[in-house]
């Protein structure tokens, strides 16, 4: 793999050990990747922020590893919100290596985002720009919808690149990987959880596979958002188009793709499936974070309604989000649901609490019902189906 002089002195140590270990981790994935040399990023995002996650050992090689981003960087979220209490209480030790783990990316220049959803507030990433984003649901969305190019990093590569402020070229950086594999048609029209559904389904019979989505022009970005991160949860797919709407698909230009047709039942069955029959005693909503649109549409649906106080309602949006929907929030608050920032639903604690959670995502779907994650009893429907459970009279 190709160095220029600057990169060499980098890799020899000349610019200290932190640096050092940054660019030796991206040349030995370049090397193992086929990549020519490194390429300038306009911005990171990095996953494994939650010490559930990444543990003593993690925090140590952040620690080791801690300089300056040369990059805007944002970070995932974590288990708790840190200015409201909840959605569960957290064990002191917990939060305490916590705030260590953030203080130490702080330090770094990192922005205080805590959200999986940075291009909504956090990240100007535009058609072109090649990033290095963790986060499969994230990192699908900026590839897809964006027409920015990343590879699905983790957190420790993610983290090596804003430090360096380059990537390896080679994966989804390069044209000729971003072409589609096949074609999907759907006979009916799908929402939020129809187009998870989609995602989880590709995702498990045929991973690794970019998909072409035929007839979906009417899906919205935040129902894409959807589709997208069921199926980046469910393989190794980190991009999909939508024909003659992303921005990529032009490179499916005068290109032939065996097409896959898929029966609406099936999707449903699949929900189904997933789905215990009784009644849950929390209804989670964001997973991946909700935009100020969504908030802004479950707001207009419980305006002057009454929650049901057997169930708990959660949403789940970035402070900023948050911050820019607050009429709606307060709307949503009224009705008596809570509204929590910073938190990714999957890596909380809720099982602390909760058993029998609703979701009308299938990423959610994909992990809740995992025992590292609670192994909780799940209902997969979508958010009109949800809110009978949740709303008095409905
Ligand atoms: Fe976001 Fe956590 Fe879901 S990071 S996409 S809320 S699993």
């Amino acid at each position: 793999m190709f160095l220029t002089k600057d990169e060499e002195k980098i890799f020899d140590g000349e610019m200290g050990e932190a640096q050092a270990i940054a660019i030796r981790l991206l040349v030995s994935i370049g090397e193992i990747n086929g990549a020519d040399s490194l390429i300038p990023i306009k911005s990171a995002h990095i996953s494994g922020v939650s010490y559930k996650n990444i543990g003593d050992g993690g925090l140590k090689f952040l620690k080791k590893i801690a300089d300056k981003v040369k990059v805007p960087t944002t970070l995932n979220p974590l288990g708790f919100d840190m200015e409201r209490n909840g959605p569960v209480e957290v064990d002191r030790d917990f939060k305490e290596k916590q705030m260590e783990i953030i203080k130490t990316f702080m330090s770094m220049g990192i922005k205080e985002s805590f959200t999986c959803t940075p291009y909504y507030f956090y990240q100007k990433t535009s058609y072109g720009d090649h990033v290095a984003w963790a986060e499969s649901s994230a990192l699908i969305y900026a590839n897809s919808i964006i027409g920015a190019r990343t590879n699905r990093e983790g957190g420790p590569s993610a983290l090596a690149a804003a430090i360096i402020g380059k990537t390896p070229n080679f994966g989804l950086h390069l044209d000729k990987n971003r072409v589609a594999d096949y074609e999907v048609e759907v006979n009916g029209k799908l929402d939020y959880s129809g187009a998870a559904a989609l995602g989880l389904y590709l995702g498990t019979n045929y991973p690794g596979k970019i998909p072409r989505l035929v007839g979906f022009n009417y899906l919205r970005d935040f129902e894409l958002k959807a589709f997208g991160a069921a199926l980046a949860a469910s393989s190794a797919t980190s991009m999909f188009h939508v024909e003659n709407r992303t921005p990529d698909d032009t490179l499916n230009r005068g290109k032939k793709f065996e097409r896959i047709e898929i029966d609406y039942n099936q999707l449903k069955n699949l929900m189904e499936e997933k789905s215990s029959s009784e009644k849950p005693e929390l209804i989670a909503i964001g997973c991946p974070h909700l935009s100020k649109d969504e908030i802004d549409y479950i707001a207009s649906l419980v305006k002057g309604k009454k929650k049901d106080k057997d169930v708990e309602v959660f949403l789940f949006a970035s402070r900023e989000t948050i911050k820019n929907s607050f009429e709606s929030v307060k709307i949503i608050e009224e009705f008596g649901a809570k509204v929590f920032a910073d938190t990714c639903m999957v890596v909380a604690p809720l099982s602390k609490k909760y058993h029998k959670t609703a979701i009308n995502s299938g990423k959610a779907s994909f992990y809740l019902p995992m025992k590292e994650y609670g192994g909780q009893e799940i209902i997969f429907r979508n958010f009109n189906d949800l809110l009978r459970w949740a709303v008095v009279d409905y």
